[in-house]
């Protein structure tokens, strides 16, 4: 079980995290999802107790990680965003390395290796250097730095970023697979679709803090019937606002030049009034979004998650 309480972190101006508290039961992923600069990483990091936080606490189990800074690590796995592999060391080398760090040493290390090696399926390239390695194979070999000492928990700081597709699905796959197993898991994401089908509950974060948690269903509930309808075109934004504020049952999310998000409990009705009401400004395009996280991330943020 890992239990956060108000952490807080703020960078001179910047309140990277702004009181986050969450639980996660053994055996789950908790995923964490949120644009760039939401404050995830920061999150995780003093979670590791690699950064000091400015406020709240940190639990793993029984283990306040401030009172006792070492005694958790033995049994916690972090798969870092940036990668962290030695370019001119081989992969075997590279876990070596790693597993030692976590007090891994003999032939179960040389086990440890082997086996999760096997499993990332880079078995076959175990002796090059990670130099030759693709990026997804790179991804692949950095997820196995938080795998190699088999953890009670694990902590990924978006471990499928920029890679293709059939590496990112070895790894969702592997992340499920240990929380099966009893890991218990936090996912930071900003892909809207990894955070639906493999998280058991997703906190939705931005600057700093938690807007909404909860189940996949749970959160599609809060959205409730509501579509969201974006408006494309080089007209005024202001002039646009104006027209939007007269209609019946519709609200604005969002105003930026070139787009404007609007919420509406009836997007046929919405369109076509936006249709007459509009008629003599520049609107190239309308489409309709039905409910879904991506639309609870629009009402809770102004903003859609892009990759
Ligand atoms: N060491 C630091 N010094 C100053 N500001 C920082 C530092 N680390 C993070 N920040 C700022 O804190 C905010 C949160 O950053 P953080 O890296 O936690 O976001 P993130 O959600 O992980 O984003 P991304 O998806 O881009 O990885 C950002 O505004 C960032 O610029
Ligand atoms: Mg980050």
């Amino acid at each position: 079980m890992i239990q956060v309480d108000n952490l807080k972190k703020r960078f001179g101006d910047i309140q990277a995290v702004d009181g986050i508290s969450f639980r996660v039961e053994q055996g789950e992923i908790y995923g964490l999802l949120g644009p760039n600069g939401a404050g995830k990483t920061t999150t995780l990091s003093m979670m590791t107790g690699l950064l000091q936080p400015d406020d709240g606490r940190v639990n793993f189990g029984s283990i306040d990680i401030a009172a006792d800074p070492i005694g958790f690590r033995s049994q916690l796995g972090v798969v870092p965003q940036e990668i962290a592999l030695y370019d001119e060391l081989t992969a075997k080398e590279n876990l070596n390395f790693w597993g030692g760090l976590y007090g891994l040493s003999g032939k179960r290390l040389q086990n440890a290796v082997s086996k999760v090696l096997e499993r990332v399926g880079l078995s076959g390239r175990s002796h090059e250097p990670v130099k030759n390695f693709s990026g997804g194979m790179k991804r692949r070999l950095n997820l196995c730095l938080g795998l190699i000492h088999e953890p009670s928990a694990l902590l990924l700081d978006e471990p499928t970023a920029g890679i293709d597709p059939q590496a990112r699905q070895v790894i969702l796959e592997i992340v499920e697979e240990v929380a099966k197993k009893g890991t218990t898991v936090v996912y930071t994401t900003h892909y809207l679709e990894e955070a639906e089908h493999l998280c058991d509950r997703i906190g939705i974060m931005d600057h700093g803090k938690i807007l909404a948690e909860g189940s996949l269903d749970e959160l599609k509930a809060m959205v409730g019937e509501e579509e969201a309808v974006s408006l494309f075109g080089s007209f005024s934004v202001e002039q646009a606002r104006l027209r939007v504020e007269t209609l019946p049952g519709v609200h604005l999310i969002s105003a930026e030049p070139g787009r404007l998000i609007l919420g509406t409990g009836d997007s046929g009705q919405t369109s076509l009034d936006l249709i007459q009401q509009m008629s003599d400004l520049e609107v190239e395009r309308i489409s309709i979004q039905p409910p879904s996280l991506n639309s609870l991330f629009l009402k809770l943020t102004g903003r859609e998650l892009r990759d």
